[in-house]
């Protein structure tokens, strides 16, 4: 049997159960394809499955490869593709219980594939699927966000705010963001209209009212959110689902968004791209062998928009 270098896990755990090994190399089925991996994004969900977290959610076959934003090339096609061919440049947020891009190839269905953007690198264009798909489906399915309307994104400088900086900008919303100090020149630059410090002020205090929250936070940040919000406001979060009836009691709407994988959504944010609307900033690119560093930085909670592993 052919193998590949992967990182795997194979029980749940802290970083030490990742593992840099020789694994099977995946075979297309029915309507996959076979990618060879160039980059691979690192986001929090990576850890937080190795740890256990979304045990109950989602139900894992060990040994698992982790990672699930991957840019690269066609290798080979399952039976009854007919949308990509060999060879094709493609980028991908695939279905996230399978195993994942910490590897050298990795099999996607190629309903979840579109074509990477052409006019950046496998690094940068790794850097984009889940980020640029979160923000999607959260700031304009479940928040539609309309031009003039006012947004406030917390973690506007992680993986997933600077990237939704950018989306709420290219819609025409008015867009506010949370960051610390250090970050505020990068937002500017992309676009943020107002720009709050988390460590400094509290945002209550410093934002006029808003159409829409975007909480990529949780806890006492997403509680304190409710109070910004114009009656008839969402608050959309992605870190913890919000109570229908705290938002009632405010007399706004809630939406709690999983990512979910979307080839033609993904094909919009590639044309965004070429059009020169929308980068992803790649803070640190490491080496399929040390994911584990890549890990552990992202559990800190402080990365500037991505962390990414080279595999080519
Ligand atoms: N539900 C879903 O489908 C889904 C999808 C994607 C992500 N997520 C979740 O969303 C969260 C964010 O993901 P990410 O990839 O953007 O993470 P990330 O890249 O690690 O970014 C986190 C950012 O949060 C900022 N931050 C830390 N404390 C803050 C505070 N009190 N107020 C405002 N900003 C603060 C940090 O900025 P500073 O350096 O300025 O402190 C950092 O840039 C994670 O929990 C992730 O698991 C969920």
């Amino acid at each position: 049997m052919k193998t590949m270098k992967a990182v795997r896990i194979h029980s749940y755990g802290g970083p030490e159960v990742l593992v840099h090994e020789d694994a099977p190399c995946p075979h297309p089925g029915d309507g996959e394809v076979l990618v060879r991996v160039h980059a691979a994004g690192i986001n929090p969900v990576d850890w937080k499955i190795r740890e256990g977290h979304l045990k109950e959610m989602i139900h894992h076959a060990f040994p698992l490869v982790l990672g699930w934003d991957v840019s690269g090339v066609v290798a080979s096609l399952g039976p009854g593709v007919t949308r990509l061919k060999v060879g094709d440049e493609v980028f991908s947020r695939p279905e996230i219980s399978r195993d994942g891009a910490y590897a050298e190839f990795i099999v996607i269905k190629e309903a979840e594939v579109a074509l990477k953007p052409k006019s950046i690198d496998h690094v940068h264009a790794a850097a984009l699927p889940l980020a640029g798909l979160t923000v999607w489906q959260s700031l304009f399915d479940a928040g539609g966000l309309s031009a003039g309307q006012r947004v406030l994104i917390h973690g506007a400088a992680g993986g997933v705010g600077h990237i939704a900086v950018q989306l709420a900008k290219w819609k025409g919303a008015h867009v506010i963001g949370t960051a610390s100090a250090r970050n505020h020149d990068v937002l500017r630059e992309l676009g943020a209209n107002q720009i709050v410090d988390y460590a400094t002020v509290r945002f209550e205090t410093a934002v006029e009212p808003v159409d829409v929250v975007f909480d990529t936070m949780g806890g006492e940040i997403q509680e304190r959110s409710w109070k910004v919000l114009k009656p008839g406001g969402i608050l959309v979060s992605i870190a913890q689902p919000p109570g229908a009836e705290i938002a009632a009691a405010h007399g706004v709407r809630q939406a709690f968004v999983f990512t979910q994988p979307n080839a033609a959504q993904l094909a919009e944010i590639s044309r965004l791209v070429d059009a020169g609307k929308l980068k992803a900033i790649v803070e640190t690119i490491l080496p399929l062998s040390d994911a584990t560093r890549g890990q552990e930085l992202s559990q800190r909670g402080h990365t500037h928009g991505k962390i990414v592993l080279r595999v080519v």
